[in-house]
């Protein structure tokens, strides 16, 4: 496993590569966790040659957020992606990746403003401007994303489409705890009785799931149950849950395939998860 920091070395190792090799690419945050490690075994799975990126990148956090306390554990991280038959790891510093005054971004209309959006502005185009940008250095063939933030894999996609980038993206299933809680590397903000209480969210979209599967089909009285259900919980206070289509656009009636995601703030950190109606929630 190789750790390339710069754009130099990382244009000179990928020139080396065999033409007709496939590449796989994983984003990533860093703080690598078994939610990330699915989407790496995927890519070594399904392509020649896996390059992880780690960049905590700060044109997707807002002025209030946790940019400066998230975790940082790159070591850690590059033993994890060794011992998986990781190829790179492409950790670039801020300067490396951003320059010193970055003026182009990458926006994405009626989708970057809702649900995480709302609460979050800026941060989608900070999301695919640093993803854009990844994928012009390394020319993925395919790009691996959880559907943990599915907002942000459906913007990705279209952003794809939109840009006529020749990469496929994939999206892998959430990983989970044992007891539901989605794997995040914002879990470990949480204190004991937020940690307990979080478990909410899976039960409420495993409950909407099943819910569906016997018929029901009103987003308006899915949601009213699920919000009933996380406003038992003491430490719990709702961004949004909200019912809507691939495209991110809310429904009224729900139809298979529709997604039910949730944001929901355990003291001061903010969770999210969701479940495709119809879907298993287990991997
Ligand atoms: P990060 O939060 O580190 O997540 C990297 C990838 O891991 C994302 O595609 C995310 O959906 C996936 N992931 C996180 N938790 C997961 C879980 N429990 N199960 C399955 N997949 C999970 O998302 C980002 O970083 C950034 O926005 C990034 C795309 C790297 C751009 O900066």
């Amino acid at each position: 496993m190789q750790l390339v920091k710069t754009n130099n070395e990382l244009r000179t190792q990928l020139n080396k590569l065999d033409t007709g090799c496939s590449i796989g690419l994983v984003p990533t945050m860093g703080a690598l966790h078994e939610g990330h490690l699915f989407l790496i075994r995927r890519s070594l799975e399904d392509t020649d040659f896996t390059i992880v990126s780690i960049f905590v990148n700060p044109l997707q956090f807002g002025p209030n957020e946790d940019y400066d306390n998230y975790p940082r554990t790159l070591e850690i991280d590059c033993n994890v992606a060794a011992a998986l038959g990781v190829d790179f790891v492409y950790a670039p510093s801020a300067t490396e990746i951003l320059g010193r005054s970055m003026r182009t971004f990458v926006d994405i209309k009626n989708m970057g403003d809702r649900l995480c959006g709302a609460a979050r502005p800026g941060h989608f185009r900070g999301v695919c401007t640093i993803v854009a940008k990844l994928f012009n250095l390394i020319s993925p063939d395919r790009a691996y994303f959880g559907q943990k933030d599915i907002q942000q894999f459906s913007i990705i996609k279209t952003m794809i489409r939109d840009l006529n980038f020749d990469i496929e993206p994939v999206m892998c299933p959430i990983v989970r705890e044992k007891d539901g809680l989605a794997l995040s590397s914002r879990n470990v903000y949480l204190a004991k009785k937020e940690r307990q209480e979080a478990t909410v969210l899976y039960q409420c979209l495993k409950e909407a799931n099943e819910h569906f599967l016997a018929g029901e089909r009103d987003a308006v009285s899915l949601i009213k149950h699920s919000v009933e259900k996380i406003e038992t919980k003491e430490t719990a206070r709702i961004d949004y849950v909200e019912i809507v289509d691939e495209e991110m656009q809310p429904v009224s009636q729900i139809a298979k395939g529709d997604i039910l995601a949730v944001a929901v703030y355990f003291g001061n950190t903010r969770l999210i998860d969701n479940v495709i109606m119809g879907q298993d929630l287990d991997v």
